[in-house]
């Protein structure tokens, strides 16, 4: 494969204005019962792994808003998503393990079975439902979404008749299947309760203006000066890493926290840089990665030289964040509340492109309810306490500004260039929303 990922083209950042932005979109019922019929119940959604259910019969569950689902592949090979309820009283067809194999659905409440295309296969004593005699059978298959794949995770959309997934993804495939990420394997895989709107965490990450002072021991290692661009509902920013930050950072010398990302996770002697300055680490970086791009199962050869050690961040919408780096993502997926608007899902989703032969990731997938749990006690993986440092900070300021957006005493939500993102994705909630206003 040629490097074909495009180069970057930076975005007007007054594309969508500067008006303020009202905050009861993120705490308005209202709001949100709109967000579900025009938006989550018509756009495509990133669900579970395709390598979850890899013989027929096997079955792994999703849980988006008020709807679970099941994916299950069938006889024949096809993976197909169906609502995960009964359709005698309402009962959860599947309950218990989110991931499993079986031979059919049968209703843990009166028995009622389905085959796993979804085609009703009995009902117990049918005999006492004269209602369905002589030929007047309702549908009683299982109810269906419409199904698809891409970089190894199975897309599904409530919508049986919008666009493919294909016209959904746009410039996706072309940018991020040179980083191979099908062959990525999800190693952890945890859910968050925040007490915050799910667009207030999807913010939270769609910008870096916050760097300095969220994260200020970020100063030496990333750059927060992202460049952004906006392709259709999608979008990206691209931070240097491995350097420092050039407007905020010491470019002249390697700090203390350059030092230890450098040896933790660069695997590079930071004493062997002594009088070297940041941005020469990230062309070490870049030039470690190319001398081994034929010796290696990462897929450097797809990449140009800053795929090789920036942070390729993109928001897939809605709601799913990849920070994209050459051998890894750590993804988020900022899921809705059922009922609240003022709670969500977060999910913290890592993959590694794991060398040919290497075991199974054995994780949980477990969701947790404590606010206050430190990252390091729930994750199956051994994370790089700088990298839980940051996500920490992040997740400490979702509370309070979900608490700010209720208050009487906000004006409204200004942005400035560096957040172009952040209202890049209001925008496209709203062009979803206005589709009948
Ligand atoms: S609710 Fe499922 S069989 Fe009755
Ligand atoms: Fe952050």
């Amino acid at each position: 494969m040629s490097r074909k990922t495009p180069a970057v083209q930076i975005t007007d950042p007054g594309l969508f204005g500067y008006d303020p932005i009202d905050p009861s979109r993120y705490t308005s019922p209202d709001f949100m019962a709109r967000e579900w019929s025009h938006m989550w119940t018509k756009v495509w959604n990133m669900g579970p792994r395709i390598v979850d259910i890899p013989e027929p019969g096997d079955y792994v569950l999703h849980e988006l808003g008020k709807e679970s689902f099941v994916f299950v592949r069938g006889e024949d090979g096809e993976v197909r998503g169906f609502y995960n309820v009964c359709q005698h009283r309402g009962n959860r067809l599947c309950l218990g393990s989110e991931l499993g194999s079986l031979k059919d659905f049968t209703c843990s409440f009166h028995g009622w079975k389905w085959h796993i295309d979804g085609s009703l296969k009995a009902i117990h004593d049918p005999h006492t439902f004269p209602q369905f005699e002589n030929g007047r059978m309702p549908d009683l298959d299982l109810s269906t979404v419409r199904v698809g794949e891409w970089a190894g995770w199975i897309w599904f959309c409530m919508d049986l008749n919008g666009p493919s997934l294909q016209e959904f993804l746009g410039v996706l495939p072309e940018h991020l299947d040179p980083y191979e990420i099908q062959n990525m394997t999800l190693v952890d895989y945890k859910t968050y309760e925040w007490d915050c709107n799910w667009k207030v965490g999807c913010d939270a990450f769609n910008e870096s203006y916050h760097f300095t002072t969220l994260h200020p021991q970020m100063t030496e290692w990333a750059d927060d000066f992202a460049e952004i661009e906006i392709h259709g509902i999608h979008s990206r920013m691209i931070q240097e890493y491995a350097t420092a930050s050039k407007a905020h950072g010491d470019t002249e010398k390697i700090g203390p926290n350059l030092a230890y990302y450098m040896r933790n996770l660069l695997g590079i002697d930071p004493d062997a840089f002594a009088g070297k300055r940041p941005a020469d680490v990230r062309l070490e970086v870049q030039r470690r990665a190319r001398a081994v791009e034929n010796d290696t199962h990462l897929p450097y050869k797809n990449l140009r030289d800053d795929q090789l050690s920036d942070d390729y961040h993109y928001t897939i919408f809605p709601n799913v964040s990849f920070n994209v780096m050459a051998a890894s993502i750590n993804g988020f997926r900022y899921r809705p509340h059922p009922t609240d608007p003022n709670k969500m899902l977060y999910d913290l989703l890592v993959l590694f492109n794991m060398p040919p032969g290497a075991p199974a990731a054995d994780y949980e997938h477990r969701t947790i309810t404590d606010r206050n749990v430190h990252y390091s006690k729930t994750l199956d993986i051994d994370m790089d306490p700088t990298i839980v440092e940051v996500l920490m900070q992040d997740k400490s300021t979702v509370g309070g500004v979900q608490a700010g957006l209720r208050s009487d005493g906000y004006k409204g939500m200004h942005l400035g260039t560096q957040e172009l993102r952040v209202r890049h994705l209001h925008a496209m909630v709203d062009k979803y929303l206005g589709a009948d206003l």
